[in-house]
């Protein structure tokens, strides 16, 4: 009997109001940094983000996503038995964010995991269920990614800290005699790990190193408009179709210049491409399934349809997954 996996259900979670880039301006100029609601709109579409308030950690924004997405599946957390979670800003060095979500669900004795794959966490880790449920090592997965991004952020550099918020997306991933998930390609150059990075380590008790995120946009632009096409290319091939046949795209939501240059290269129209970054600014790993549960929950995204996801960031990584619905 042909195996495969669908995504059956979706969810997301939010901390807190949204904070407009104005009120970012009025709270960064305290610092003595300068920005303007114009600057960040122009370069990168952001108009809001979110951020955690103290305390609110990764596993807890996962967690509450995991119960919508369950929700939505029509499923309770006990019939899952894997867990795997994309993120870069865990709760702790370990346990797992995954496993801290598998307590917070009381749902103990499947597998659970954490993928790092930074802005590509959730396209690795759907790979990864996907594969793990065609191998029959799993049944029924949740698939998250979490992140609290401003833990990482450097509020005195203005160049990276208006462009991330904090958030989690969920989707439940179930094995089904008929194909989801058609196709997923996944890459890393590690010799392009410091465009964008976070090189702090905990050692002997301390952090050691720069515990903030740095990164050089301009390579970044370039990199990801590269990478992007060509995995996205790659990956409806795989799957035997073209990017005429792609209903959707769900880019990583880094930049809405990234969005749109990349899309016009793969010649995808605009009205085809899910865009929230605008709304959620850039949350890394949390920043596809987000958007796709936006998506499927104000009826862009329908049964049938063929949404391609695409993932790129730190590390460097990339990857797509070609998924029907
Ligand atoms: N407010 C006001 N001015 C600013 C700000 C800010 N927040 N940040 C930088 N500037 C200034 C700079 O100081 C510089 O001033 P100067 O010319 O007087 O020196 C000027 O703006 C231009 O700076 P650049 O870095 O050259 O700006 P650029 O046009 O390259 O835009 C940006 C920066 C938006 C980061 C761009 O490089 C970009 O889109 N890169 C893609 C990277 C990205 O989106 N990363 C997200 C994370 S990575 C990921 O998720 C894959």
């Amino acid at each position: 009997m042909n195996r495969f996996s669908r995504i059956v259900g979706t969810g997301s979670a939010l901390p807190g109001e949204p904070v407009s880039n104005d009120d970012l301006v009025e709270r960064l100029a305290k610092l003595g940094v300068e920005t303007s609601d114009e600057w960040i709109v122009t370069r990168t579409g952001i108009r809001q983000r979110h951020f955690a308030a103290p305390g609110v950690t990764s596993s807890q924004l996962g967690a509450e996503a995991a119960r919508k997405a369950l929700s939505a599946a029509g499923m309770e957390a006990s019939e899952i038995d894997l867990i795997v979670v994309a993120t870069s800003t865990p709760d702790h060095v370990f346990p797992s964010t995954a496993c801290l979500v598998q307590k917070a669900l009381d749902a103990p004795g499947g597998a659970a995991f954490d993928v790092h794959a930074v802005c590509t966490g959730f396209v690795y880790a759907l790979a990864s269920a996907d594969a793990m449920i065609r191998a029959g090592i799993a049944n029924r997965a949740l698939v998250i990614g979490a992140e609290v991004f401003s833990r990482i952020l450097d509020w005195k550099d203005r160049s990276t800290c208006v462009l991330f918020g904090d958030g989690a997306g969920a989707v439940v991933l179930a094995a089904d005699t008929r194909p989801g998930v058609l196709a997923a390609r996944l890459h890393a150059d590690g010799r392009q790990g410091d465009v964008l990075c976070a090189t702090g380590t905990i050692s002997g008790g301390e952090v050691v190193g720069n515990p903030f995120l740095t990164m050089n946009g301009k390579a970044v632009f370039r990199l990801a408009v590269a990478v992007l096409d060509a995995v996205s290319r790659e990956t409806v091939a795989a799957a035997g179709m073209t990017l005429e046949q792609v209903d959707w795209l769900i880019p990583h939501q880094a930049n809405v210049r990234i969005l749109d240059a990349s899309a016009k290269r793969m010649g995808i129209p605009s009205e085809r491409v899910v865009v929230t970054v605008d709304q959620h600014a850039n949350t890394s790993a949390a920043s596809v399934p987000l958007a796709f549960d936006r998506a499927t929950r104000d009826g862009r995204i329908k049964s049938g349809q063929h949404v391609l996801l695409e993932g790129v960031g730190g590390g460097f990584t990339w990857g797509a997954a070609l998924v029907r619905i």
